[in-house]
């Protein structure tokens, strides 16, 4: 599939790619956060751009260093990029969602650092819901615009997996879901990955497996398929 870096298929064509995980902050020093590396999103945004695409990267906390040649927006919080991708997304040919994004936030962020309670002995979080940006986008009309969701799941099981990736492209309004397990060694940090595509028919369109650059650029071999049936 690395072959196809070379034909230049995503020419003019323009590319958001969200990557990283979203932090929420508690007070000053603290935050709620995840494991997401943004490693896979990042290697997207790269094969697109070496695909010939002019890509804005919106990047959440990454844990690896951003790419050259990309346009670079850093957000922090799920708001953040939620109004950094509504803001790009329009007239976007692709926008894919590979950013781990918080579902909760605490509901009031502290202006002084927490101190400990010296008369209890735990402490109990309010959080609330954060809007949910790939539904967002999935069911607003954003004609001509192909949305690829990801899903991070721990279920062991193959066709658990599938089902779960099926039902989430379905509530979300995504046109590809990429779904892949993710576990205390499996996903984030590492290099390789092994991803299962799901199309709008809920359809297994694409697996893939390797490292996070091949499967970056097989899932854009996908995307490219479905922007080419689009436009011609
Ligand atoms: N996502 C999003 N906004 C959120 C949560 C998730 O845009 N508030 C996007 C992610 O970027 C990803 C997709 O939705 O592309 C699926 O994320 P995931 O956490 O797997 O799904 P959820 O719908 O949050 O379901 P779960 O309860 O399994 O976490
Ligand atoms: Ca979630």
């Amino acid at each position: 599939a690395a072959a196809s870096a070379n034909h230049a298929d995503l020419a003019g064509r323009r590319v958001v790619v969200s990557a990283g995980g979203t932090r929420e902050p508690l007070d000053p020093v603290r935050f709620l956060g995840n494991r997401s590396s943004g490693k896979q999103g990042i290697a997207i945004a790269e094969a697109a751009r070496e695909r010939g695409a002019h890509v804005t990267l919106i990047a959440a906390n990454l844990e690896v260093a951003e790419p050259e040649g990309c346009d670079i927006r850093r957000v922090s919080t799920a708001l953040e990029l939620q109004a950094a991708v509504t803001e790009v997304a329009h007239g976007a040919d692709v926008v894919v969602m590979a950013a781990a994004v918080a579902d909760y936030r605490p509901a009031n962020v502290s202006e002084g650092k927490i101190k400990k309670d010296q008369s209890d002995d735990g402490l109990t979080l309010e959080l609330v819901r954060n809007p949910d940006i790939l539904a967002g986008l999935g069911h607003a009309e954003h004609p001509g615009t192909l949305l690829v969701g990801f899903a991070a799941e721990t279920e062991p099981d193959d066709d658990r997996i599938i089902a779960l990736g099926r039902a989430k492209r379905e509530a979300k309004g995504a046109d590809l879901l990429v779904v892949n397990r993710v576990g205390w060694n499996e996903g984030f940090a590492s290099d390789e990955n092994r991803v299962v595509v799901i199309g709008r028919d809920g359809d297994v369109v694409t697996r893939a497996h390797g490292t996070k650059q091949s499967v970056a650029h097989d899932i854009l071999d996908v995307v490219v398929a479905e922007v080419t049936a689009v436009t011609t």
